[in-house]
């Protein structure tokens, strides 16, 4: 039989500017991405989600410069802090794009030639402001600043006068069959009002765009020019294309183009609403369904923004809580369109009262109340009464309406309505009272039902969060004794009574950890004290390992037993050392500082965990720390007693 291929849907973030590290506010769209990501997997869609970074371009450029950096040098140290949040967060893209990967370059160069070619881009001079900061030139009505500057209506800083040869995207060209797929996909933009919003800059007239620079070198080379570098955005949004394997892997870009989604920020809505598709249409490409722009996180009531400095770091929370909380706040604390101020008192009360009370409490009691009364196995069931009905039919409703709040991206609703059964099904335990049951032998059928409709009540519920809190969703799946995982059952499949009694139900330990507000805002103000040090003391901090990095290192006292030269290396020795436990051979650079016979009997500080490596064919099981004084090394030795083998921390 041939097989009927699934549905495809393809969902992608901005990829994010490599010139600082991640914050919340990045965090937030790729946690949206990835809950939306996991429910299409769970109805039965053969999902793409795409991430990924921007590397090129001026402010990047500018900040690498800053910092002795070249700019691929800073995009390499900070690619990584995005895949490592990524992970802490239980985020699994599908695809991770990077701008300077040789693909992306050549199917923008490709894209690039093919425009110019088509007369769709052509050279000119282009006179006016830019503004480094969102990497955007301004129109003419932008406001004034000091000396006859202009400022950046976006981020209210000062931009710089360009004057250069360039060529120019024909965007004016696309006024009109923009303003008729606006006309005939109103859905193309959302929220609604969003819309409108886009409608209107359109009809407001378009100028032609320009897409090269000479004066930004840390670019993609322009196909037969190249003098000029390809105008970061142009080269950004083609990521969408470039990431799902254009023009390589062309099997897979032709499953999943057009996109489903692409969800941005408001922030960024002009780029993806008006050029993107502009450059789309004029490349011969299909368009996206929709370009969701979700509002902003504010601190304090201003956008939270690298360059305001207001930033929140995520490690904050995802250390003392974990991830999942922060995913199930975020989520759920606003509509995905609107706006949202971040506090850690709205935090905390969330995650106490929904999460560690609500739900916590209602998995806790549940599996205890089966372990203890009926040593984890539950027997079958008595007759279901008609509040025990009530409850499984409750669930049917309620996964339905779960259903087309993730359809419609209302991921809020979708979790209140959840919340809402929750709440309900506490009623029902608190109402039923097992423990009180528990007490007359002759109440065994009638507290294995009530104990039977939580448990069941509470699959249904995991399932239904999965997509917003995996991690925890994974962990109650497996106490439940469900023998397989979570994904492999559909969400059309789902059925409360799928839950089979007789199964063995584990200890569960607490999900979700219950944080006093004031604990916690003390072990915040460490990084808090960061902040408030300013953008330079944040900057640096992208060079800092974390406490658990630190700590895979293990350092040891090691006595020197043996000391002599390598062969043929001067500035080698060969090292027996002690470890108390064991004996090392180490090789050090410290020849030409120390003579062997001066180190016998001296301590000194091994790196012992690091892996065995062969220095001019002697095995080095280990290494040794000294200062670096020019050419000189020098060891620092410890003095008085102590043992071989004792850790250094
Ligand atoms: O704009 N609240 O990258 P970027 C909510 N490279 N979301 C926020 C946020 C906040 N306070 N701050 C940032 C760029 N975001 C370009 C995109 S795409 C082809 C190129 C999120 O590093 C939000 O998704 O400035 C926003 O659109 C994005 O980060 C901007 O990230
Ligand atoms: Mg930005």
């Amino acid at each position: 039989m041939p097989k009927k291929s699934k549905p495809t849907f393809y969902i992608t973030t901005p990829i994010y500017y490599v010139n600082d590290v991640p914050h919340i506010g990045h965090a937030y769209t790729t946690i949206i991405a990835d809950a939306l990501a996991r429910f299409k997997k769970l109805d039965g869609y053969d999902v793409f989600f795409l991430t990924g970074t921007d590397e090129h371009g001026q402010k990047v450029e500018k900040a690498a410069a800053a910092k002795g950096l070249k700019p691929q040098e800073l995009a390499d140290k900070v690619v990584v802090r995005f895949k490592d949040l990524w992970a802490a967060l239980g985020i699994e893209p599908d695809g991770f794009i990077r701008t300077t990967d040789p693909a992306h370059e050549r199917g923008v160069q490709k894209i690039f030639a093919r425009l110019l070619e088509k007369g769709d881009i052509y050279k000119g001079t282009y006179q006016g402001w830019y503004c480094v900061g969102e990497e955007n030139f301004l129109s003419e009505d932008a406001p004034a600043g000091p000396d006859g500057t202009k400022v950046c209506p976006d981020c209210g800083r000062t931009a710089t006068l360009v004057e250069e040869s360039t060529y120019f995207f024909r965007l004016s060209a696309y006024a009109r069959p923009l303003l008729e797929f606006y006309e005939a996909h109103p859905n193309f933009v959302r929220p609604q009002g969003r819309m409108n919003e886009v409608v209107s800059f359109v009809k407001g007239g378009l100028r032609d765009l320009s897409i090269s620079r000479t004066t930004v070198h840390w670019g993609i080379p322009m196909p037969g020019d190249p003098a000029h570098t390809i105008y970061v955005w142009f080269d950004a949004l083609h990521n969408y294309l470039t990431g799902i394997g254009y023009d390589g892997d062309m099997d897979r870009f032709r499953k999943f183009w057009p996109a489903n989604v692409h969800l941005i920020g408001k922030d960024i809505l002009r780029f993806h609403a008006v050029f993107w598709p502009a450059f789309l249409m004029a490349g011969g490409f299909a368009l996206p369904e929709c370009v969701y722009g979700h509002g902003w996180w504010l601190k304090d009531d201003a956008k939270m923004s690298k360059s305001k400095g207001n930033v929140l770091d995520p490690y904050v929370i995802i250390n003392a809580f974990g991830a999942d909380p922060l995913r199930y706040f975020l989520l759920r604390e606003v509509p995905i369109g609107h706006d949202g101020n971040f506090s850690h008192e709205g935090f905390i009360h969330r995650t106490n009262s929904d999460l560690a009370n609500d739900l916590g409490n209602l998995v806790h009691r549940t599996l205890t109340m089966i372990r203890s009364y009926f040593g984890g196995r539950l027997p079958a069931p008595g007759a279901e009464t008609a509040e025990d009905a009530a409850i499984r039919e409750a669930f049917g409703r309620v996964k339905a309406a779960v259903h087309t709040h993730y359809e419609a991206y209302a991921l809020n609703k979708a979790l209140e309505e959840t919340w809402g059964y929750i709440t309900a099904v506490n009623k029902y335990l608190a109402d039923s009272a097992p423990w009180k049951l528990a007490k007359d032998p002759n109440e065994r059928p009638r507290l294995a039902r009530v104990l039977y409709q939580a448990a069941a009540a509470i699959r249904g519920v995991i399932y239904l969060v999965y997509p917003v809190m995996p991690g925890s969703a994974r962990k109650v799946w497996a106490w439940l004794g469900e023998p397989g995982a979570i994904e492999d059952v559909p969400f059309a499949g789902l059925a409360f009574a799928d839950f089979d009694a007789g199964r063995e139900i584990a200890e569960p330990t607490p999900l979700f950890p219950r944080v006093d507000l004031k604990e916690f805002l003390a072990a915040d103000a460490g990084s808090a004290a960061v902040k408030a040090a300013g953008p330079e003391a944040r900057e640096d901090r992208m060079d800092q390992i974390t406490y658990d990095e630190f700590k895979k290192i293990e350092l040891k006292v090691a006595l020197i037993l043996e000391a002599e030269k390598v062969q043929g290396a001067t500035k080698l020795l060969k090292l027996k050392v002690d470890l108390g436990t064991e004996q090392r051979q180490v090789v050090a650079g410290v020849a030409e500082s120390y003579k062997p016979e001066d180190l016998v009997g001296k301590k000194l500080i091994l790196v012992a965990n690091l892996k065995p490596a062969i220095i001019r064919g002697v095995e080095s099981q280990g290494m040794i720390l000294a200062a670096v004084a020019g050419d000189k090394a020098v060891i620092p030795f410890f003095e008085g007693e102590i043992a071989p083998g004792s850790t250094v921390k």
